[in-house]
């Protein structure tokens, strides 16, 4: 019912030659996929390049923050329109990097998944709690807040838009992984939580889960019945070990393992 979506979130990793040649490799392993959606959110500055390169494949391009200002003197920042313009459908709205590093507030947020909605691309809302909140038993607190504030201005009609990524702080960029039964706990709540808003339209949004996803561990992660994707950093930055989790159907080998 949920096409399961794997996103690449590069951050600030990769030229725009090195972008092309990770498109060209890719396109090739994926050609005869079918049943899951394939998003690279590469920096900016590839997004031009990478338009042209994967217009007749069926990777999807994500931008991985943007401005909720429709244009304006904003030094630095990109709108949604320039997103649209070099061919995103999604936009990462909320990575605890922007967050932590950047001083995003859950009202920031909001402003921004709002935005994105109204512009007609897909934001990729990120929630996810620090090591510190999980250890003080507030993790249900602190998603709870995330998701209250940032989906207060979304209709239900526009729900179906939106892809929830989960995705706790001391999971990522750390190799360690949430458990399978703890990532469950996890999105059941963020799906729980979804249709106090949206009632049985949040049975159609998808929920990926992000932090040290890797071949060996994407496949116990994507059984989880409220598990219909993932957002991966490192491991998205080799074409062969992204391919491997995109294939996350099938048990690891040794290989991946
Ligand atoms: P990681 O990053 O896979 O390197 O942990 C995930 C993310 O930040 O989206």
């Amino acid at each position: 019912m949920r096409v399961p979506i794997i996103a690449a979130n590069w951050k600030m990793h990769k030229r725009v030659g090195e972008a092309l040649r990770f498109a060209e490799q890719l396109s090739v392993m994926i050609q005869d996929l079918e049943g899951v959606e394939v998003v690279l959110a590469p920096p900016f500055t590839a997004l031009g390049a990478l338009k042209e390169a994967v217009a007749s494949t069926p990777i999807e391009l994500a931008g991985q923050n943007v401005h909720a200002e429709p244009e304006g003197a904003f030094t630095g920042e990109i709108s949604i329109s320039m997103l649209a313009d070099v061919g995103c459908r999604y936009v990462i709205v909320g990575h605890s990097e922007r967050r932590q590093l950047f001083g995003e507030t859950n009202e920031l947020v909001a402003r921004k998944v709002a935005a994105v909605l109204k512009a007609g691309l897909r934001p990729i809302l990120c929630v996810g709690e620090t090591l510190e909140q999980r250890e003080a038993g507030r993790t249900f607190e602190v998603l709870e807040e995330q998701l209250s504030t940032a989906l207060d201005g979304v209709a239900e009609t526009q729900a179906t838009e939106l892809v929830l990524a989960y995705e706790p702080i001391w999971a990522i960029g750390t190799g360690r992984t949430a458990t399978p039964e703890l990532a469950q706990e996890a999105h059941k709540f963020v799906r729980e939580r979804l249709r106090k808003g949206f009632g049985t339209t949040a049975d159609r949004i998808r929920i990926q889960y992000g932090g040290s996803v890797k071949p060996s561990n994407a496949y116990s992660l994507m059984a989880q019945p409220d598990v219909d994707g993932a957002l991966v950093g490192g491991a998205s930055l080799d074409p062969e070990s992204f391919y491997a989790i995109i294939q996350f159907d099938r048990p690891p080998t040794e290989e991946t393992a």
